[in-house]
């Protein structure tokens, strides 16, 4: 079977679908993306993707294609005609076509594009899910909050983890501070035992799963901080995981190949791991509508 693509209104073969080679997306990176999971048929975590993206676009002054309820109509027939049970869709709004100017154009249309693939089923084995990550420096921009498709440097930054045969970049910034993965968030649990990921502001972006999993976490009642790492906290590390919407809740097990903990996922990445596996299930489908108040939107 083949893929189906959404490009602007239309549903149409994927390896015909195309964009206008002025789209300002494909000329300046001028648009922004997200990618939901999807799950036994389900999207994940729905309304933080769409207020994230709203967010996206509203800091970028790029009008809305359309309104969340139509664009969750299109979401939804992009999947039923791509057949997908367990796999992600990727949906992305460029401020559309226009005579190359880097300021912005008056008239231009948004233009959405969203493609449909499948993925492996939800990992139900977290010892079977682990992984490895490796440091490198931050270069990116001072908006990373906003989820554009501007990924030249985390690009660059998963290309270093990839020649390093490891999952994931850890980003560090100048000043020494782990930011995030080059596509996930980070967390650790530090020497002293304490939960941690970095505070929300212009230098990450706020994950959604991050969202979901402090929103789970307060209904469980664990305790975290939101205080970022130094490089060196994070190589004192007695467990480091990601998430994301791809990686869900995902233990790192070495970083820049020296072992984490004992080298294996240690307890708190095995509570959150099933906490959220409930959650992507839809045990706990008011946790979206928790989360919505942790940053995003
Ligand atoms: N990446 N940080 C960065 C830089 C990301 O690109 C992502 C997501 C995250 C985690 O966000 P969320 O939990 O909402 O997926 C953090 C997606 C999966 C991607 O680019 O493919």
């Amino acid at each position: 079977m083949s893929r189906i693509a959404y490009v602007n209104g239309r549903y149409v073969p994927q390896r015909d679908a195309a964009v206008n080679v002025e789209d300002r997306g494909y000329q300046f990176g001028d648009g922004v993306y997200e990618v939901i999971h999807v799950h036994d048929g389900r999207f994940i975590d729905t309304d933080l993707h769409l207020a994230r993206l709203a967010r996206s676009l509203r800091e970028l002054a790029i009008a809305r294609p359309m309104e969340d309820a139509a664009l969750l109509a299109v979401l939804r027939e992009v999947v039923r005609r791509n057949r997908i049970r367990e796999g992600i869709v990727y949906m992305q709004v460029s401020r559309g076509v226009a005579r190359r100017d880097h300021a912005f154009p008056r008239d231009a249309a948004p233009a959405l594009v969203i493609t449909a693939r499948h993925g492996a089923a939800f990992p139900r084995d977290i010892d079977a899910w682990t992984g490895t990550a490796v440091t490198v420096p931050d270069i990116r921009w001072g908006r990373v909050d906003i989820k554009t498709v501007n990924l030249l440097p985390n690009c660059l930054a998963k290309q270093k983890a990839r020649e390093a045969g490891a999952y994931e970049a850890i980003l560090i910034d100048r000043d020494g501070n782990v930011t995030e993965g080059s596509s996930t968030t980070v967390w650790a649990v530090d020497a002293e035992g304490v939960l941690r990921t970095r505070h929300l502001d212009h230098h990450i972006l706020p994950g959604c799963t991050r969202a979901a999993v402090i929103a789970l976490m307060e209904a469980a009642g664990i305790r975290f901080e939101e205080r970022g790492l130094t490089e060196a906290e994070l190589r004192a590390a007695r467990e480091i995981f990601l998430t994301s919407a791809t990686s869900y809740v995902k233990p790192m097990v070495r970083l820049d190949g020296a072992a984490v903990g004992d080298g294996t996922p240690g307890p708190v990445a095995r509570r959150l791991f099933e906490l959220f596996s409930r959650h992507a299930d839809g045990a706990a489908h008011n946790v979206s509508r928790l989360a919505s108040f942790s940053g995003i939107g």
